[in-house]
């Protein structure tokens, strides 16, 4: 140990090896009725899963041994995810009996984990511009763990720190009623090893979870160097759809256009959209930034800025913008779709035959705006 600063105790520089721990459990009971059918980590942003962002991430940031613990969808998680090796990366799967909570993971891959550091990224968070530099000031600084915190608008929605005046945290709450600030911690914490006997010492919360905000509060308690850094272009499901057509946006712009599809002559593409090999785009106009996956086809309609249009969809004769729509869809004659979310296999169509009512056959947990 060197001595870190006032009154807390820095780990001595080394070169170990840091592991990356992928949380992909847990229901998504947020982001119903998408989740009913599919694990949350693989909500597409851009047309690629969640999941895929993380993992680029962490191997970007130089990590490549990779546990993921994985739940009820964990079949789901394996089939997308593989060996890791398209990623760059190995994986070993880690499977949780239940939804225990983040420490609860924690201990479910204390063997696979040693007491290498690590980082824990929860695989439904995503964090723009990557966690590099996070990552190699943990390396240089080897604090027993750094914490990432944004500010959001609704922190009772999240673990929530308070910081000191000099910016060291002195108090965690998961998901309090009254927050004590409005910064939020971040799906992705770096840890050494002597979060595990924290993660021991955790009982379950009100909520019957181990929370490791309760762990991170017992490193603050018994002394040890827990440090923060505030990031901005930070995004987490809480089942706001504008959030979440706000990250797909955000993401859209950074797109290079691509078209490896067949668009026809009579169609225009304008800005930078991206058809993917195997999509048809026929009599259509698409304004960028727009991605339009493989075996879609877009015929006499309009896909609008900001949208994504995934795999093996059709749009016909409708108008589509700032939208997200999941695979294998239909949207035909539907007038004009804008700021939707449609989930995969759904079927929205207009109807030519009186009445013009409008029917709906919905999931559970389905929200529709009819423009009356
Ligand atoms: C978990 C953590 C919470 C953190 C959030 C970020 O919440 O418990 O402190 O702010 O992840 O994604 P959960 O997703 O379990 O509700």
């Amino acid at each position: 140990m060197r001595p870190g600063r006032a009154g807390v105790r820095t780990r001595a520089e080394g070169g170990d090896p840091v592991k990356a721990l992928v949380l992909a459990g847990g229901t998504g009971s947020r982001l119903r009725p998408l989740t009913h059918t599919a694990a949350k980590q693989l909500v597409p942003v851009a047309n690629k899963p969640v999941l895929f962002y993380g993992i680029e991430a962490i191997v970007e940031a130089g990590i490549t041994d990779i546990g993921v613990v994985v739940g009820a969808t964990g079949e789901e998680i394996r089939a997308a995810l593989g060996d890791g090796s398209r990623f760059g990366a190995r994986i070993t799967y880690l499977p949780q009996d239940r939804p225990g909570g983040l420490a609860h993971a924690v201990l479910v891959a204390r063997d696979w984990l040693g007491d290498d550091d690590f980082v824990m990224y929860l695989g439904d968070n995503f964090v723009i511009g990557g966690i590099s530099a996070c990552v190699r000031a943990f390396r240089t600084e080897r604090p027993d763990a750094h914490i990432l915190l944004t500010k959001v608008p609704d922190p009772s929605l999240f673990g929530v720190a308070e910081l000191d005046a000099d910016g060291s945290v002195v108090h965690l709450a998961e998901k309090p009623a009254r927050p004590r600030s409005d910064l939020a911690l971040v799906g992705v914490y770096l840890f050494g090893p002597a979060v595990h006997e924290a993660v021991a010492a955790c009982t379950p919360s009100d909520r019957g979870e181990l929370e490791i905000t309760d762990a991170i509060q017992r490193l603050i308690d018994t002394g040890r160097d827990v440090r923060a850094t505030t990031i901005t272009g930070y995004w987490k499901d809480t089942g706001n759809v504008e959030d979440m057509l706000e990250v797909n946006r955000r993401v859209l712009e950074g797109l290079s256009p691509a078209v490896e599809g067949h668009v026809d002559d009579a169609s225009e593409l304008v800005g930078r959209v991206r058809v993917a090999a195997g999509a048809r785009v026929e009599r259509s106009r698409i304004v960028g930034p727009a991605v339009i996956g493989a075996g879609t086809v877009v015929r006499d309609a309009y896909i609008g800025p900001f949208t994504s249009v995934a795999e093996d969809c059709a749009v016909t004769g409708s108008e589509v913008a700032f939208s997200i729509v999941l695979r294998d869809s239909t949207i035909e004659h539907a007038g004009r779709l804008e700021g939707s979310l449609v989930g995969r296999s759904v079927r929205v169509a207009g109807t030519e035959r009186a009445p013009r009512a409008h029917r709906l056959v919905l999931g559970d947990h389905s929200r529709v705006h009819l423009a009356t």
